[in-house]
């Protein structure tokens, strides 16, 4: 095992820092390997905003489903996915007049490219995850950045086509959090297959969680009314509102991007 895959199988998310701020030269290897990350035609379909105001913190861990240890991480960066640089781009660069002699309509963002600057975002800021492992930094994604379109378009004045795709909060993790045991993943089985898709079947499905079910029922630690880790996952997370306003959220933002 090199180190590499070390610092990448022994990572967890860290949601309580050490007070203390991350040195300046530190968030520079950060960014600069964040930048360094693979991205579509060489474009860089992203933009990163880095949190300083701590008003627009305490405002992210109200509008992020509450979350306050948002407003106490060291370092905040806000990912886009950006085609609002390109596209500014083309405009500058003649582009209308060319279409215009051409006699074709010109082409501005659509769905695929929103997807496209979406992964060219999340690789950027995957990267800066395991950059900051290396140097000790601990990190936790904030998905629910993807809810309130309007409050974090009015925050950090976005124009149409750059969209909040995650936050990422860093920071010295605590004692506490190095301590903490690693979350599970399913079996490998689970999740690679060869060639083909394949669905998977009631019993394996059973199998996926039947260790935590079972200490689940020991301990007595499902909720009242829910019967396994399905039912579990479906009402805390699929069904809940957060996710019910972050499909509100997209939808607002994709019709930013859509419109005439
Ligand atoms: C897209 C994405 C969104 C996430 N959003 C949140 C979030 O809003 N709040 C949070 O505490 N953790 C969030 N996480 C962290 C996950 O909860 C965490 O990665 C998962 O529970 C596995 O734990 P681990 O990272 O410690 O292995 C997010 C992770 C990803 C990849």
């Amino acid at each position: 095992m090199n180190q590499v895959i070390d610092v990448i199988l022994n990572r967890k998310s860290v949601r309580a820092y050490e007070d203390r701020p991350i040195p300046a030269d530190v968030k520079d290897q950060i960014l600069l390997a964040a930048m360094r990350a693979p991205t579509a035609g060489n474009m860089m379909l992203y933009s990163i905003i880095e949190v300083r105001d701590q008003r627009s913190k305490d405002t992210l861990a109200r509008t992020c489903d509450d979350q306050p240890f948002i407003a106490k991480a060291p370092l905040v960066l806000l990912f886009l996915a950006d085609y609002q640089r390109w596209f500014d781009y083309f405009m500058v660069s003649g582009v209308e007049e060319l279409c215009r002699q051409r006699g074709e309509p010109i082409r501005k963002p659509e769905e695929g490219d929103l997807m496209l600057a979406c992964c060219d975002a999340l690789i950027a800021a995957q990267t800066a995850v395991i950059a900051a492992e290396s140097l000790g930094i601990g990190s936790c994604y904030i998905g629910d950045i993807m809810e309130n379109y309007e409050a974090h378009r009015d925050l950090f004045t976005l124009p149409r086509y750059a969209f909040p795709i995650c936050l990422l909060c860093f920071g010295y993790p605590t004692q506490q959090q190095k301590d903490r045991p690693q979350t599970t993943r399913f079996k490998k089985e689970f999740i690679v297959f060869e060639d083909q898709y394949r669905r998977l079947d009631t019993d394996e499905f059973a199998a996926i969680y039947r260790h935590e079910e079972e200490q689940a029922t020991r301990a007595h630690t499902l909720p009242e009314g829910i019967g396994n880790v399905g039912q579990w996952m479906y009402t805390r997370k699929f069904s809940a509102d957060f996710s019910k306003e972050m499909s509100r959220s997209v939808r607002a933002m994709m019709s930013a991007w859509q419109a005439e």
